[in-house]
């Protein structure tokens, strides 16, 4: 099934959907903790929720992406984390997760992004260009999974710190 799928920032009415998906969508994930809702209320609160956009179906809100700004070796360099992102399960597989990436990714270009960083699946995530890189460093986790994208300017080195709402 194909959807025309609109993607949009979020606004403040959308708050509540964006609850729910988040909730949902770790339900059963094998690596959350399932606390990927509360990460995204802390970075708005805290005023660093830097990019949040919802895709939307129909009218009706399905999927989710947020990214926020990541430290390396304790300085802010104009690179970003993307986490989470979440479709409705009845809308998974069907590209709207790739639509929010993809614009995400053009949202944080425009505020002048150099890079942007995850943790994910390498599968999924390659084909938008995301590779493990040797040289920048998330700790704690396996770095295979732990994902760059280079957007302008060289590859930075060093440890990747994430904004305090998601420790
Ligand atoms: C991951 C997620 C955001 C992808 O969104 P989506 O709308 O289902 O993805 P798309 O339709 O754009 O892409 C579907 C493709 O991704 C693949 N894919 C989805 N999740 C994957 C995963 N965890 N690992 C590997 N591949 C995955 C599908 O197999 C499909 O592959 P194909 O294009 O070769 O058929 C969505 O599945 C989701 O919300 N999952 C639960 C929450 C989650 O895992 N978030 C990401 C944590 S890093």
């Amino acid at each position: 099934m194909t959807h025309n799928i609109n993607i949009r920032p979020e606004r403040i009415d959308d708050i509540n959907d964006i609850e729910k998906i988040t909730i949902e969508a770790f339900k059963n994930h094998p690596h959350s903790n399932q606390t990927e809702h509360e990460i995204v209320a802390r970075l708005r609160d805290d005023n660093a929720l830097s990019v949040s956009l919802v895709a939307e179906v129909n009218n009706v809100v399905v999927g989710h992406i947020a990214f926020s700004k990541v430290k390396i070796n304790n300085e802010f360099i104009q690179w970003y984390g993307l986490a989470p992102v979440s479709v409705k399960a009845e809308y998974q597989n069907q590209g709207v997760g790739s639509q929010l990436i993809l614009s995400g990714l053009n949202v944080i270009g425009e505020l002048n992004a150099k890079g942007c960083v995850l943790l994910g699946e390498p599968e999924y995530y390659n084909r938008f260009g995301f590779k493990a890189f040797e040289g920048l460093v998330f700790k704690g986790v396996p770095p295979e999974y732990f994902l760059s994208l280079l957007l302008s300017g060289d590859m930075p080195n060093g440890n990747i710190e994430y904004h305090k709402a998601f420790s």
